[in-house]
């Protein structure tokens, strides 16, 4: 399988702190890949990096054999790399729909001339965008919600809407941070089934942030962990949930996080 993100000895440095510390990995593609550690283990920082909302120190990010470092944000998320964020980004006052609809905006093809003028091409454009909005938000089960405000919705649901609108971009790459978050666990069982119907349907890869290596074992081929910055192990679930610097580190602390 062609290698579709390439990470080689990433470091970012705050002050005197590596929040992210020579990290290296690879992704594949149609890959689903955990990111686990403790608190402050750099998980985040490292999609910031990815995304190019943080610059890096040193190291280098390759996207489909292209070195995607110094690049903006908006232009790496036109590659097809897309996230969602720790804590909930959604338009509080748009309905769920809405919230999907501007999303997919931005991918649409059409001029400011043509949607001024209303001509056939936005209007076809329009028909196109509304019907991937609503296949969207069918997959993800949030049809019925979709003309409620989204501050109205259930919390857990408000995370699907944010997987969606970052589906709505097209993503080739779906970065997801803590995606399960808040969820009692019947919610985060359905949410890594849909995790995985997402890759399969729509030919993606994924990768996603926990803390809990049980939430992900069952969907991930390859599990990565840091500490303090630092990658600890790299693998499938059982080698991962059996190294004794894992288990020392990270698995003998899950309880505080
Ligand atoms: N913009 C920043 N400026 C300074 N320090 C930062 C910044 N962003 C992150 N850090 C620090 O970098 C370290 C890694 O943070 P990061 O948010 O990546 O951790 P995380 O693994 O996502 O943790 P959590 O599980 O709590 O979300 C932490 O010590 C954090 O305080
Ligand atoms: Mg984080």
């Amino acid at each position: 399988m062609a290698e579709l993100l390439e990470i080689s000895h990433l470091t970012k440095q705050f002050g005197g702190l590596a929040a992210v510390n020579d990290v290296s990995f690879k992704m594949s593609e149609h890959g689903i890949v955990g990111l686990i550690g403790p608190n402050g283990a750099g998980k985040t920082t490292i999609f910031n990096l990815i995304t190019g909302v943080y610059s890096t120190t040193s190291g280098t990010i390759q996207f489909e054999g292209k070195n995607i470092v110094g690049l903006e944000p908006y232009k790496i998320a036109d590659m097809g790399i897309t996230r969602t964020f720790q804590n909930i980004r959604l338009f509080k006052n748009l309905t769920v729909f809405e919230n999907v609809l501007t999303a997919c905006h931005r991918s649409a093809d059409y001029s400011l001339f043509d949607s001024a003028l209303r001509l056939p091409r936005f209007r076809r454009e329009e028909k196109k965008l509304n019907e991937k909005a609503e296949a969207l938000l069918s997959i993800m089960g949030l049809s019925e919600w979709r003309d409620l405000v989204a501050n109205n919705l259930p919390y857990g649901l408000q995370r699907r809407l944010e997987i969606v609108r970052a589906m709505a971009l097209d993503p080739k790459l779906l970065l997801l941070d803590e995606p399960a978050a808040g969820m009692n666990p019947d919610e985060t069982e359905q949410l890594m089934n849909l995790i995985v119907r997402l890759r399969d349907e729509f030919h993606l890869s994924i990768l996603v942030i926990e803390h809990h290596m049980d939430l992900i074992m069952g969907i991930c081929e390859k599990i990565i962990v840091l500490n303090f910055g630092l990658m600890l192990a790299e693998g499938d679930a059982e080698v991962v949930s059996n190294d004794p610097r894992v288990i020392e580190a990270y698995l003998g602390k899950t309880e505080e996080s």
